[in-house]
């Protein structure tokens, strides 16, 4: 995919809707009683993924364009599936259908592609082999060949990793287990969740028996959640908002070009995956919320965003790091490219989870940002990156969805043109990303 420079993003845009909300419709709607119509359901290849697997487990699903109606089977009702379930590249997928597979009385396979076997499975291999599921999987990678058992012993435990996957996966497995199962988030200085909650407040919107609170102590809070075994999900429609996590590409090219103005209408607005928006107006974006309102327990609303010439930072340091973190690991690909356009640059700690996502992204980041000619420094756990000229270069999305749109914004900033190897990675989560970009950039 070739991408010329741009002077200008103008316009409306339309985003697909939210991928880590559309998989937990999808797996809830499924162990619902009742049928379930979501809306906006996201088009990307992931939650395809999730439809599929769900399929191969005996639910009846049909999809009219964003509209997916599901049959719930109730939470225990899945059928074994004569087939391997096939997750392609989505770690969301794989890990909260771990936690449903392990509560049925059936034994079944769960796949991926190359980049999906080589993440790390053990954080919910131990989790649910405690509820009394048995896994089988060589080196704690994909495939996953689980047990399950039903009902499961209920669970008592400590997140080792700020990993909304792995609270998700539990908090499904216990919809299985005898009494509640409580799971406490790694500590932080906030009183606030330390990653995506959406699994919380949707189970919370269908009925079930969910309780958080937090526990202070000298050094910060601990966030318990716990959910009851013998909650029943009732089937209520779904209203699916648009992807923050794919708005931030535009938000990110419409602030650091002069003249641009755009408008994203129904964004998710989740305290846990605002982190971006806030980051982006501390070094400068002029980025401004409208018509905030709450839909199915998730907070929505309008962004526009306009360009600015010379981004002035608010920031004490240019440094992002700790508990915050968690809360804006998918855009950090694109805030390394927002990086090259503020003066002091950017500089991104604490973030070696994203070692271990659809690419080494720290890896990937690094390489492709010295191909565009920025001054970049590699750190274990994140990197630095200078103001920089960049230059159109051949850069590689490494197989990463992420990595191919954040480098297509780059292409927007630097001189000459730059050539995307790899680019159809992005439809991963927004396959309409490129269509869209063209639509309004000038
Ligand atoms: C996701 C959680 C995050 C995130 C991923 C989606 C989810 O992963 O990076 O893209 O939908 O729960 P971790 O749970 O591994 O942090």
């Amino acid at each position: 995919m070739k991408i010329q420079p741009a002077n200008s993003l103008n316009g409306k845009i339309r985003l697909p809707g939210d991928k880590s909300i559309s998989h937990r419709a999808a797996i809830l709607a499924s162990m619902a009683i009742g049928e379930t119509r979501i809306e906006n359901y996201a088009t990307s290849a992931d939650c395809d993924s999730t439809l599929n697997c769900l399929r191969n487990l005996g639910v009846e699903i049909r999809r009219e364009n964003a509209t997916v109606i599901i049959k719930g089977v109730g939470r225990n009702g899945f059928t074994k599936p004569d087939k391997e379930l096939n997750c392609g590249n989505s770690g969301t997928t794989m890990r909260l259908l771990a936690g449903v597979l392990a509560g049925q009385n059936f034994d079944s396979i769960l796949t991926g592609d190359e980049s999906l076997s080589k993440r790390p499975m053990r954080r919910i291999i131990e989790p649910l082999r405690r509820m009394s599921a048995k896994i089988a999987a060589e080196d704690n990678h994909a495939p996953l060949l689980i047990h399950g058992a039903n009902p499961l012993q209920s669970l008592s435990y400590n997140l080792p990793v700020a990993s909304a996957q792995v609270k998700s996966c539990i908090l499904l497995a216990g919809l299985n287990a005898v009494g509640k199962s409580e799971i406490r988030n790694p500590q932080s200085a906030l009183k606030s969740p330390t990653s995506r909650n959406h699994t919380e407040l949707m189970m919370r919107y269908l009925g079930a028996e969910i309780e958080e609170h937090f526990v202070e102590d000298e050094n910060g809070f601990v966030q318990e959640i716990s959910v009851d075994g013998n909650s029943t999900l009732v089937a209520k429609d779904l209203n699916v908002p648009s992807d923050i996590s794919s708005a931030a590409f535009f938000i990110v090219a419409a602030s650091c070009l002069e003249n641009s103005e755009i408008n994203l209408e129904n964004v998710g607005l989740n305290p846990t995956r605002t982190a971006i928006l806030d980051a982006l107006q501390w070094f400068g974006a002029d980025i401004e919320i409208k018509n905030r309102k709450e839909i199915c327990n998730e907070s929505v609303g309008d962004i526009s965003v306009r360009g600015r010439k010379n981004l002035i930072s608010k920031a004490a340091a240019n440094l992002i790091d700790g508990d915050i973190i968690a809360n804006l690991i998918d855009e950090i690909p694109i805030l390394a490219v927002f990086g090259t356009q503020i003066a002091g640059g950017l500089e991104i700690r604490g973030a070696a989870e994203l070692r271990v996502k659809e690419s080494d992204r720290i890896k990937s980041i690094v390489a492709n940002l010295r191909r565009m000619n920025a001054t970049v420094e590699e750190f274990p756990d994140g990197f630095r990156v200078g103001k920089s000229e960049l230059r159109g270069a051949a850069v590689d999305s490494f197989g990463d969805h992420r990595i191919a749109m954040a480098f297509a914004i780059a292409a927007l900033f630097a001189k000459g043109e730059t050539n995307i190897i790899g680019a159809d990675a992005a439809g991963v989560s927004f396959p309409e990303f490129f269509q869209t970009l063209a639509s309004v950039g000038k």
